[in-house]
């Protein structure tokens, strides 16, 4: 079964056994499945946070548990369950149809809700955990279905307990988001600012937002459905300010964001770009020519040879600055 149409880097391999599920039942069903019980499993959602390297030996899950319901409402806020099988990006519009604020940020990230948790997607200056209520989730192993509030899930930069402790574990079948009614829009990020200032948008809404997002990604970011890519390939490094001082000194323009008094993050893209990657093709694959930290597949690329580039990057930029990155990726 082959899983090209199944991972937006679209790598050519196989799962020896592959299923859809539309719902709680057909999930536990199949989980329960006497031929399945001992294959090794994998859960897709829009496979467009992994790397497959090789063909996998078990079984590929993919949610396509849809929907979207109201649960709750009060004053401020509107709280919405969707099936994690939504597609991303479906579903921000459909808040926007509802004239609910707090995910426009998130606009266009590839990607399905049930993922959405795993890594805590983010972007310009929103993460997934300020919307998040509670998952739902069924144990693998077990069978048992159990929510998970917003502690529980550990949100971290691009991390959650999903990808740690519990990785491998639950499969995520809905997701609670608590919306607002009235709108608290975060235009800080200078590209979201530049944007709507070129739109000549003078009061900005969640629409507006939204299409400025799109527009910024747009032009910054190639479209997996034309070349393969799975977003950032790497995380932003946090790095101690002292290394960070260290560093200016001998590049006075290395860009940062404070994390706290004592760490600052740095944009792998631009540690990446000054170590002469960017746009750098070989063969048919190579580093975006926008933005560096980006891996992209031009068309028949084998994962291997990705992970491999992926790896000399971290060591170039190991070697020049002292800073190992580490992939976002799952390489599988
Ligand atoms: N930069 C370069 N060269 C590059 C790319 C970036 O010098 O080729 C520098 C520039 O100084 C630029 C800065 O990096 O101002 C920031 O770049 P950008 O706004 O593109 O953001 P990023 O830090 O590279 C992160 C996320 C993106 C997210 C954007 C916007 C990570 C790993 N990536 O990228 O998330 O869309 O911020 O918030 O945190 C993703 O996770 O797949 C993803 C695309």
């Amino acid at each position: 079964f082959s899983l090209k149409p199944y991972n937006t880097f679209g790598i050519d391999v196989k799962a020896r056994l592959f299923a859809r599920f539309d719902s709680v039942a057909e999930l536990h069903e199949l989980l329960q499945s006497p031929e399945l019980k001992q294959e090794q499993k994998l859960i897709l959602g829009g496979g467009s946070n992994l790397l497959f390297t090789k063909d996998f030996d078990g079984l590929v899950l993919q949610n396509g548990i849809k929907g979207v319901e109201k649960v709750a409402e009060d004053e401020e806020h509107v709280y919405l369950k969707a099936g994690g099988g939504e597609v991303w990006h479906e579903f921000v519009l459909h808040t926007l149809n509802m004239d609910l604020g707090g995910i426009e940020n998130l606009s266009l990230i590839p990607g399905t809700v049930g993922a959405a948790p795993l890594q805590n997607i983010g972007a310009y200056g929103v993460e997934l955990k300020d919307v998040f209520q509670e998952l739902e989730a069924v144990h693998i192993e077990t069978g048992e279905v159990k929510t998970f509030d917003n502690e529980a899930c550990r949100f971290g930069y691009r991390e959650s307990v999903f990808k740690n402790e519990l990785k491998g574990q639950y499969i995520v079948t809905h997701v609670t988001f608590k919306l607002h009614k009235k709108h608290h829009l975060n235009t800080s990020y200078g590209a979201i600012k530049t944007t709507l200032e070129e739109m000549q948008v003078h009061e900005p809404s969640i629409h507006l937002v939204s299409a400025a997002v799109c527009h910024i990604r747009q032009s910054k970011l190639p479209d997996p459905k034309q070349i393969g890519n799975a977003g950032s390939f790497f995380k932003n490094p946090e790095i101690p300010l002292s290394k960070y001082e260290e560093l200016q000194r001998q590049y006075p323009a290395i860009p940062s964001y404070p994390v706290s008094e004592t760490t600052v993050k740095v944009p792998a893209g631009w540690l990446i770009e000054q170590c002469g990657w960017k746009g750098k093709v070989i063969g048919n694959y190579g580093v975006h020519k926008n933005q560096a930290l980006v891996l992209v597949n031009y068309g028949g690329a084998k994962g291997e040879d990705i992970r491999k580039l992926a790896f000399e990057v971290i060591q170039s930029v190991e070697d020049k600055f002292g800073i190992k990155l580490s992939p976002e990726v799952n390489i599988i």
